[in-house]
């Protein structure tokens, strides 16, 4: 399993956990998580599963994907370096103890 730690814009933490090949987005979603809409299911189509990697995890998750970029211009709140489509995360065991932060606003 593959934990991954989100924390809210107020400042609580959810620890979930995933399998390898689930993405940030669909392990929140599959749980029920406040933070994540995801409106588009995972097609990099909305940005509404905007996240902020953790300082510490900016290496390990890679770059941005083509197109992701362009998507997170339609984010609702800011975006900075850190900023990722948590659908385009795929969790593998190098990312057990993951942290993402969620913006305040998604839409
Ligand atoms: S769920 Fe729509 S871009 Fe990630």
């Amino acid at each position: 399993m593959v934990k991954v730690t989100y924390v809210a814009h107020d400042g609580t933490s959810t620890e979930l956990h995933g399998d390898p090949g689930d993405s940030v987005m669909s392990l929140a979603i599959a749980q029920g998580l406040d933070g994540i809409v995801a409106e588009c299911g995972g097609s990099m189509m909305c940005a509404t599963c905007h996240c902020y990697v953790d300082e510490d995890w900016a290496g390990a998750t890679g770059p941005r994907m083509d197109g992701e970029e362009d998507m997170l211009e339609s984010a609702a709140s800011e975006v900075t370096g850190r900023s990722r489509l948590s659908c385009q995360i795929r969790l593998t065991d190098t990312l057990d103890g993951l942290v993402v932060h969620l913006p305040e606003e998604q839409v």
